[in-house]
């Protein structure tokens, strides 16, 4: 992994966070965007923090060239950042649509467009899409956030076609409920039980898997379930 440097999204929290404790343990290094890395309590020189709101998409760009500019190094994305928002449509408000929508979808577009000439320009690249199983089927309160998951996977999906002439692999890993700060203001969240949510450390190892792969190799999509999914109500 000493070879690899990585841009984490949602690096300082839950699934990115652990993401990222995994990839410098293999002696990658990492880049890691969120808002508030307080949060995280990782101590590594190889771990360089970046804190700017990805929802700010008219900005994303410019905070990419940024960090560009001081790791040319960059040859992979795992793109995560989210959070949920669940209930019955008419509840949103159209500017909590957009704004759901340009950070669950329309961000993890635009941050790979911007990474993506460079990626082609060094002829080599990994992106890994953090999606859900809510990408996979509709879920009763779930429009908004199926909607996202859904683009999101067949974004991964028309994307990976587009670049696999460059040496640029695209993977999404499709999740069901892991325990993480992500039901913090939703009103359920995964049964008590180990086996009513995947660990964090799964999904990790994954991603480091993805990466290590033969570059001949290409793992398109990971689905993932709790071996007992039971959902509870706060
Ligand atoms: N937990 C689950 O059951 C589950 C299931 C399927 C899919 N997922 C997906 O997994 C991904 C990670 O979620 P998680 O479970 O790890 O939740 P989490 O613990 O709440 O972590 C979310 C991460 O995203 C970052 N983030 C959120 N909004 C951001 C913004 N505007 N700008 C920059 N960073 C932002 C947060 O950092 P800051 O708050 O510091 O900005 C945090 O690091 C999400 O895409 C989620 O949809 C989760």
């Amino acid at each position: 992994m000493k070879d690899k440097c990585i841009l984490v999204t949602g690096s300082s929290s839950g699934i990115g966070n652990a993401i990222t404790t995994r990839l410098l343990d293999l002696g990658a290094k990492v880049v890691g965007v969120a808002r508030d890395h307080k949060k995280s309590i990782i101590k590594n020189d190889n771990y360089i923090k970046y804190t700017f709101d990805i929802s700010d998409l008219k900005n994303i760009e410019k905070n990419i060239k940024l960090i560009l500019n001081d790791h040319l190094e960059i040859n992979g994305l795992v793109s995560n950042a989210g959070y949920g928002e669940f209930g019955p449509l008419e509840n949103f408000s159209v500017d909590q649509i957009n704004n759901f929508i340009s950070m669950n979808l329309t961000s993890h577009i635009v941050i790979t467009k911007s990474l993506l000439p460079h990626f082609k320009k060094t002829k080599k690249g990994d992106i890994i899409f953090i999606g859900s199983e809510a990408g996979l089927s509709g879920a009763k309160n779930g429009s908004l956030y199926c909607s996202s998951k859904f683009g999101l996977r067949g974004f991964a999906q028309s994307l990976s076609k587009d670049v696999a002439s460059n040496n640029i692999r695209v993977s999404i890993i499709n999740t069901g409920m892991v325990r993480t700060g992500f039901f913090k203001n939703l009103n359920f969240l995964p049964g008590d039980d180990i086996e009513n949510a995947i660990s964090v450390d799964d999904i990790s190892n994954l991603v480091a898997n993805i990466l290590t792969l033969n570059r001949n190799t290409v793992v398109d999509e990971i689905n993932l379930s709790p071996a007992k999914k039971v959902v509870k109500f706060k």
